[in-house]
């Protein structure tokens, strides 16, 4: 069972320049929240208590505005700088400590996850004993992603990195689980010749000992990467969309936390005193009104 989670909220934001110039692109609004609350609130699904927030070095105060700690969410939120972007597998040489002897899962910032029964999925992927999970989703160009073709038994046989020839429409997505040999793996990993960690590699280390399975996240299931401005927009437009229709928000952290159980009145009204007068706080009072 994974008790342990890291968040990767790092990195350039080249393609989202000049808006990541001077904001980190996780601290940008996806309709009515910080896009750190969507990838946060996963791990909060999968009943993760225990997350490592990892910045960039220099950007830790920005975040702490935002997610002081974990306190009124009922978990443990601990926070690392990574002095420069230098790949997805750094999050396990950072997270060491951390880690320690447990099993780990990592999801990145910019990643949306949403769907039907999404969180007994979560739910069925941390129980991860050995080995490591890679969650794929069906996408429509596989060339612009990392792909993974899988056997009947859902083993990995085959990954490759925005291929030009077709081998499997599966998009691998931002969130994995990890045995306690990745910190060990990330450590052997050499750059690559962007002069970064490829996770690729990391989980092709997994594949070559036939430790490597996969899980899907199937058509009811919705999975954005928020990389880029446009899809950063459609998945902005997706959230309005999903909450105005149902009144019910997507990724209301405290929510989550509420409803595992976590937390109580008291921890909501101090979040409705942090977040001050807004539509979000409003939201909040009302699930303390229904709440008996
Ligand atoms: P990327 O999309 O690969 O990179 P980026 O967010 O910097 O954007 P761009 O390609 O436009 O420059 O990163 C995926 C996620 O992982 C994103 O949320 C940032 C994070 N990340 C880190 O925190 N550290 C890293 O070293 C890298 C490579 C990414």
């Amino acid at each position: 069972m994974i008790k342990k989670g890291i968040i990767l909220a790092g990195g350039r934001g080249t393609r989202m320049s000049p808006l990541t110039k001077a904001i980190n692109k996780q601290l940008l609004p996806i309709f009515d929240k910080p896009l750190i609350f969507y990838p946060l609130s996963i791990l909060m699904l999968s009943k993760i208590k225990d997350i490592l927030i990892i910045v960039n070095k220099g950007e830790l105060s920005q975040y702490k505005k935002i997610i002081p700690s974990g306190k009124n969410l009922g978990i443990k939120i601990t926070y690392a700088e990574q002095s420069e972007p230098r790949g997805l597998p750094d999050a396990f040489i950072i997270g060491e400590k951390f880690i320690g002897s447990d099993n780990v899962a990592l999801i990145l910032g910019d990643n949306f996850f949403y769907g039907q029964n999404l969180t007994t999925q979560l739910l069925n992927y941390k129980k991860l004993k050995k080995g490591a999970k890679i969650i794929l989703h069906k996408v429509k160009k596989p060339d612009q992603y990392g792909v993974a073709k899988i056997n009947k038994k859902y083993k990995v046989t085959h990954i490759k990195e925005k291929p030009k020839k077709f081998i499997s429409d599966l998009a691998i997505t931002g969130l994995y689980f990890f045995d306690n040999l990745v910190c060990k793996y990330s450590k052997l990993l050499k750059p690559s010749k962007r002069g970064e960690l490829e996770i690729v590699d990391l989980i092709n280390k997994y594949k070559k000992k036939g430790n490597l399975k996969a899980s899907l996240l199937g058509r009811g299931g919705a999975w954005l990467d928020t990389g880029s401005i446009d899809d950063f927009y459609k998945t902005s437009a997706f959230v309005s969309a999903i909450e105005k229709r149902q009144g019910l928000k997507v990724a209301c952290i405290e929510e989550i936390a509420l409803s595992n159980g976590w937390i109580n009145k008291r921890e909501i009204n101090n979040q409705i005193k942090f977040y001050g007068k807004c539509e979000y706080s409003e939201y909040l009072k009302n699930l303390i009104i229904t709440k008996k």
